[in-house]
């Protein structure tokens, strides 16, 4: 009787965690979102200096309409678009979206470090 009362005990704590799911990224303040914006900066010196002088312009200021940088809200549903996608909608241009991001010296390799930088994803993900 006591075991199986253990058993039971035991599926019932054990049961919530395993249907856990990653959790959905939620909106979060406004100043906050974008404070974070404006004072994110790429480490590499190189692509720092590439995002400075262009996608910071729009993606560092949330009031320009642009997913900004570093907020999951805004970037989780544009992400499961997969980095192809969001390449071709960089080099090729996306609704308010300049084509080529207004980077003149990027290179495809550029692009694809800036985005996982702005949408918060490891340095290797696609
Ligand atoms: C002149 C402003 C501006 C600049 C500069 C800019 N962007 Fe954007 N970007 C936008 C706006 C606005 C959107 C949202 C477009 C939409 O979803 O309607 C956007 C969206 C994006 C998206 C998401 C596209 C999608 O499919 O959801 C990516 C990726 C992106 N920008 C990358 C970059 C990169 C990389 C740079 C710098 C090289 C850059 N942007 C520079 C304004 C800008």
């Amino acid at each position: 009787m006591t075991i199986r009362l253990l058993i039971i005990l035991a599926l019932l704590v054990a049961a919530p965690a395993a249907c856990r799911r990653a959790p959905t990224a939620q909106p979060e303040n406004p100043a906050k979102v974008a404070g974070r914006a404006a004072s994110m900066m790429p480490p590499d010196p190189r692509l720092a200096g590439l995002y400075r002088a262009s996608c910071q312009n729009c993606h560092g200021h949330p009031e320009s309409g642009a997913p900004p940088a570093g907020y999951h809200f805004a970037w989780d549903k544009r992400w499961a678009q997969g980095l192809k996608i969001l390449l071709s909608h960089t080099v090729g241009g996306y609704n308010g979206m300049p084509a080529g991001g207004q980077c003149f010296a990027c290179t495809e390799a550029d692009y694809a470090s800036l985005i996982r930088f702005m949408a918060a994803r490891p340095a290797n993900a696609n």
